[in-house]
């Protein structure tokens, strides 16, 4: 069960999300880095893209409607850079028509927009001036983030700059898991920098173009030693500073932090230390993403020294770690630590789970989803007792979806989704949603 709406305040929001790539299709949209790495043999597990995806393009009426039915206050959802700006750096006035109408449907429904700016599709013209590591992007991107809320943002409730900065910089160009696909240090750490880069740019034109209630999205994940060795404590710390630190600091005008600057110092651009004031502008809000924790042990090759060891809790359809106490200490350390009194959001939380939980043909049977929701759901409030200014909660996702290098195979959604005929099908999780939305 989850828990009754009653425990949580009035005015809390709660949400469903989803992002562009993961559920649109790219019909009209130009061609983004994620379609030139998807269609690298090794890259995707079931070597599927995007291009079709949920077919939301056509759907979203659909989609719309079934946020609204289950009693969700807010939808959050992302732009394509491709889609409005095919190029990188023209807009196409069609691309953004579709958000324009998305938005509208939002607002008949009654349901508040909650807009991310950049949800992973970078051009592929931009990739090839060398995307996130060409300081370039910065500018890039507050020019992309200015002709969207030229567009839309009149009818926003709230927009954040970029989804999970760890993702773009650290899993995509020193972990070799999503687009561009590279493994290079010197990459991955201009990466880390311009990207944030970029937000504090694209935050000073916002502001600048009279926008309000800007934030940003980051990814938390527990790091913890898998033993008791001086290794795995130091891997686990390194890790967490790489995760759980560097982007948080930057923004709060608090440096990178040391653990990290050991590894990704010597790689920075010169005179990274200029820009440190310009990353760390004034935020509305926080989004917290959150899904699970992971094991270290040390690693005598080359910094971070880390390696992953398998944990004993139990996992989802991805082999993540379930462990909703995470959350609480996360947002308890943020408010402690880096945040202060500055509200923040869960704005992204959810499992991987096989259809119908894995145990049979009836695709709406979703038990472990909605224990697992509810269980985040609780850790949320936990925290909340504890005195944290958490504002709302977003479940992810609305639907099955294109789930990155995983393809098709792990399903987030509240919905299923049948990938031949496009039918949607909530499950119970979207029913036990609406019986606590809608009491
Ligand atoms: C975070 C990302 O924002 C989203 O795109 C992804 O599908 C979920 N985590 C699950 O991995």
């Amino acid at each position: 069960m989850l828990p009754p709406r009653t425990d949580f305040p009035e005015g809390f929001t709660f949400g469903a999300a989803t992002s562009a790539y993961q559920i649109e299709g790219t019909r009209g949209a130009g061609l983004s880095h994620w379609d030139s790495f998807a269609a690298t043999p090794g890259n995707i597990i079931d070597a599927s893209d995007g291009s079709r995806a949920c077919d939301h393009l056509t759907r979203w009426p659909e989609d719309l409607d079934l946020v609204r039915d289950a009693g969700f206050d807010a939808y959050r959802f992302s732009t394509s850079w491709a889609r409005v700006m095919p190029d990188g750096v023209t807009v196409n006035p069609q691309g953004l028509d579709f958000y324009d109408k998305l938005v509208d449907g939002m607002l008949e429904r009654g349901l508040q927009p909650f807009l991310t700016y950049h949800h992973w599709d970078l051009p592929a013209d931009l990739a090839a001036q060398g995307g996130w590591q060409n300081r370039d992007i910065a500018a890039r991107f507050a020019d992309l983030c200015r002709a969207v809320n030229a567009r839309i943002g009149d009818r926003m409730t709230s927009a954040a700059t970029l989804n999970e900065p760890w993702c773009i910089a650290w899993l995509s160009h020193f972990l070799g898991a999503h687009a561009p696909g590279l493994r290079d240090i010197r990459a991955a750490s201009r990466a880390m920098h311009h990207v944030l880069l970029a937000h504090g740019t694209a935050m000073q034109a916002l502001r600048a173009d009279g926008a309000d209630n800007l934030g940003i999205v980051l990814n938390f994940e527990t790091s913890h030693p898998a033993d008791d060795t001086p290794e795995a404590l130091g891997a686990a710390e390194t890790q967490d500073a790489i995760y759980n630190q560097w982007f948080i600091c930057a923004l709060m005008g608090q440096g990178y932090p040391d653990a990290a600057l050991a590894g990704i110092g010597p790689h920075l651009p010169q005179g990274w230390q200029d820009d440190m004031a310009l990353i760390a502008q004034p935020l509305d809000w926080l989004g917290v993403n959150y899904y699970t924790r992971r094991l270290y042990t040390g690693n005598a090759g080359l910094w971070p020294h880390a390696s992953e060891a398998p944990g004993p809790l139990p996992k989802t359809q991805m082999d993540w770690e379930i462990r909703p106490e995470g959350l609480t200490e996360f947002l308890t350390r943020l408010a402690r630590d880096h945040t202060g009194a500055l509200p923040l959001y869960v704005t992204e939380n959810g499992m991987a789970l096989e259809a119908g939980g894995g145990t049979g043909a009836d695709i709406t049977e979703d038990a472990r989803r909605i224990q697992f929701a509810s269980d985040h759901l609780r850790a949320t409030k936990a925290a909340m007792d504890q005195g944290v200014d958490v504002r709302g909660f977003f479940y992810w996702s609305l639907l099955d979806n294109y789930e990155w290098g995983w393809g098709y195979g792990p399903r987030f959604g509240l919905v299923h989704v049948d990938y031949e005929t496009m039918t949607r099908t909530p499950k119970s999780s979207w029913h036990a949603f609406r019986s606590m939305l809608k009491g």
